[in-house]
């Protein structure tokens, strides 16, 4: 899709500055409770959500034209008597990067770790609805959670090498399923660090422990180890938030690179981040999803006002 990589129109320019996320705002940020309409404008799903009712979130059409890898139904994260998720319902298409964004604390982090339900580790944690992995039920009794771990690799905000070598690092997974053919871990080893493009920078250091490459290298590194399973999603909560803007760049370069293959589900803070890297945005607010779309729909010509408002850094 062409208009994926199209940049923000002037009128909702992201409120971030930089490719980096530690750009500062350029609006004043307020916290996600006080979301307010401006003049003349009135925030319908923003006042049902707290208003208790129910909406429906602004789905854009071209999202039932794709084939979903990942189906959310109707899904509900309690943290003890705390509702987390909101009756979520989402499908993530194949082959494509879908961003997730909306203020912190609105649950996207919990949305990603229910899809590879490494929630289960939480105590108190307790799940109604759905989320399907190419039509298996991600949660039912039956299913190994290592085994569906495995079909999802996962990038975490603070890159966390292994204290191991390199190449132990990315092939770990391999490792884990009892892998110890030499040729087979050596093919391993470079498909994925030239799929996570560090090839060049480590092929001569292999066995140099991962902990001593740059930051941006170690995030990339974590992916290569996210990539080598070979996985069918790719899990990535906020992968750049603590890289400069040079190393996110790089970072940015490879999400885009490996979507050809790949379908990524991103977290990300940084708007301009979202309209680079994605093809399709949800806005999630207050543990609801309010709004998915084309990226370029949610930037230029998004459907409620709360996503506008949102997206150009007025809230959140
Ligand atoms: N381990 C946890 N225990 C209890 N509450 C949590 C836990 N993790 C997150 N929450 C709460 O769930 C809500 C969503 O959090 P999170 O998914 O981290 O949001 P985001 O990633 O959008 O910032 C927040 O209110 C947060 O405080
Ligand atoms: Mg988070």
């Amino acid at each position: 899709m062409s208009e994926s990589t199209t940049a923000p129109s002037k009128t909702t320019a992201p409120a971030q500055g930089g490719a980096g996320a530690s750009g500062p705002a350029m609006t004043k940020r307020v916290d996600m409770g006080d979301a307010a309409a401006p003049e003349g404008v009135k925030f319908e799903a923003i006042d049902a959500i707290r208003e208790g009712r129910t909406f429906k979130p602004a789905v854009h059409p071209d999202l039932a034209r794709e084939s979903a890898v990942v189906e959310v139904r109707d899904f509900c994260l309690y943290y003890g008597e705390s509702k987390a998720l909101h009756n979520i319902t989402l499908d993530v298409p194949r082959g494509k990067v879908t961003a997730l964004v909306g203020p912190s604390g609105c649950g996207k982090s919990t949305l990603l770790r229910s899809v590879n339900r490494l929630n289960d580790l939480i105590p108190g944690v307790r799940v109604t609805g759905e989320i399907l992995i190419e039509g298996q039920p991600v949660f039912d009794p039956s299913v190994d959670v290592i085994q569906l771990r495995k079909r999802m690799g996962m990038v975490f905000q603070k890159s966390n090498p292994f204290p191991m070598s390199i190449y132990e690092n990315v092939i770990y997974p391999l490792r884990i399923d009892g892998e110890n053919r030499k040729r087979v871990l050596d093919e391993a080893v470079e498909r994925a660090l030239r799929g996570a493009a560090l090839w060049d920078e480590v092929k001569n250091r292999l066995k140099q422990s991962g902990l001593g490459l740059s930051g941006g290298q170690q995030q990339r590194l974590c992916i290569a180890r996210a990539i080598a399973a070979e996985p069918e999603v790719l899990l990535m909560d906020e992968p750049c938030s603590a890289l400069d803007p040079i190393a996110t760049l790089k970072i940015e370069e490879l999400i885009t690179e490996i979507s050809s293959r790949y379908t990524v589900l991103i977290v990300t803070h940084n708007m301009q981040q979202a309209a680079r890297v994605s093809q399709y945005t949800a806005f999630m607010y207050l543990g609801r999803l309010v709004e998915y779309a084309p990226t370029a729909h949610i930037f230029q010509n998004p459907t409620l006002p709360e996503t506008e408002q949102y997206v150009t850094g007025r809230f959140g």
